[in-house]
């Protein structure tokens, strides 16, 4: 969905091919698709060529490195850099790659001493991720990794603000972004994307940077990575990299900044590139899940229930939106985008869609969970 609301608003015309007829994304494209490539390889060729450049927006390996094969046979251009994203799936070889360019990650265990972090190698989305304080809850979270058949990363659990950060390279060189502070839901899963200037110091921004870019360059990438941070007393500490494109920061930073992560991508990638003009606006983006009289904010995957959606600019007072609300309707999922001058401006924005969408549903509070305190 955020890859095509980018495209939209880079002036593209998207085209989306998904198995599932009931994908979200199809209806807010310009030319839906319900088709497996990997079942019907012909019919996704003839799609293909009526294209300027394909975008993966799923994880399947099989049918990524399909894609690969085909495409780059074809002449098309695959925005996706296949060998940089299996390094980035797997946490223990990115580690030793972050490690190597001298970027900071959190201590390692047993150095470190509890709490620890627990999670396996190389799945995502939080997934099987847990905190141990003590040898029993450490134990207990590795024999959960390993019953999901995956390697165990351990190390020390920080706290602080997440942020991620965007690199965009050619193979050889690498250029980073607009830093965006991902807020999570009680489950881990982001709920909302803040893209405010002055959010890190100078020298701090510098550093994430730099760390960005020598991993991105180390990597060889030539595409689309994020790096994830957090921000820690003692300095950024690094937790991740993806080698993909992330679903909801560009769309953060798109609305904050007018910078378009996609268009950029497709231009470095096609040799057009133009530039960035720097702006330092201010941007939120946000999910919200209405059922049954009661409103929440959520996390992405809840708001991927969304059925049918729309994009619609203005939606009560936004800049853009995402949803299938409907006046009167019992369920709606909606994202939510307002900008601002300053960080200021767009919570005083983002306030009064809220109120808007409270006095519109009738509802007098809303559901706002956060992690538990650690
Ligand atoms: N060392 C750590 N300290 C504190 N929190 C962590 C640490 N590692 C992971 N987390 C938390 O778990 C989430 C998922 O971990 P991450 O490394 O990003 O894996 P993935 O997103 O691939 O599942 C992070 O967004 C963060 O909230
Ligand atoms: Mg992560």
């Amino acid at each position: 969905m955020e890859a095509v609301f980018l495209a939209h608003k880079a002036g593209y015309e998207t085209v989306v091919i998904d198995r599932r007829g009931d994908a979200p994304a199809l209806s807010i494209c310009d030319e839906p698709h319900v088709l497996n490539p990997l079942n019907d390889p012909d019919r996704a060729m003839r799609v293909f060529r009526t294209c300027d450049a394909v975008l993966p927006a799923c994880e399947e390996h099989d049918l990524l490195m399909r894609l690969d094969a085909v495409l780059s046979e074809a002449g098309i251009p695959f925005l996706f850099d296949i060998r940089a994203y299996d390094v980035s799936q797997s946490k223990l070889e990115s580690n030793e790659l972050m490690r190597a360019a001298g970027v900071p990650l959190p201590g390692r265990w047993p150095e470190c001493g509890f709490p620890v972090i627990v999670k396996p190698s190389s799945l995502s989305g939080s997934l099987g991720v847990s905190v141990a304080h003590d040898d029993a809850e450490l134990e207990a979270g590795v024999r959960r990794v390993e019953s999901m058949g995956q390697e165990v990363v351990i190390q020390e659990f920080v706290h602080g603000r997440s942020l991620s950060m965007e690199v965009i390279g050619d193979g050889r060189t690498a250029r980073s972004y607009i830093v965006t502070e991902v807020v999570l839901d009680g489950g881990y899963d982001c709920k909302e994307v803040r893209c405010f200037p002055g959010m890190l110091t100078p020298e701090d921004e510098e550093g994430f940077r730099g760390c960005s870019e020598r991993t991105a360059e180390r990597l060889g990438l030539r595409g689309l990575m994020d790096v994830e941070a957090i921000q820690t007393p003692k300095g950024l500490r690094y937790l991740e990299i993806d080698a993909r494109i992330p679903s909801q920061t560009p769309a953060a930073i798109l609305t904050a900044t007018g910078i378009n992560l996609l268009r950029q991508l497709v231009e470095s990638r096609l040799g057009q590139w133009t530039g960035v003009s720097s702006s330092r606006g201010a941007g939120i983006y946000w999910h919200l899940h209405f059922k049954d009289g009661a409103l929440e904010t959520t996390g992405e995957k809840e708001f991927s229930h969304v059925r049918s959606p729309r994009m619609e600019s203005g939606l009560f007072g936004s800049d853009d939106s995402i949803s299938d609300y409907s006046p009167g309707a019992e369920e709606w999922h909606g994202t939510f985008m307002v900008s601002g001058a300053t960080p200021e401006e767009a919570e005083d924005r983002r306030l009064s869609v809220m109120r808007a969408i409270m006095e519109a549903c009738g509802v007098d509070s809303l559901s706002d969970a956060s992690p538990k305190e650690v």
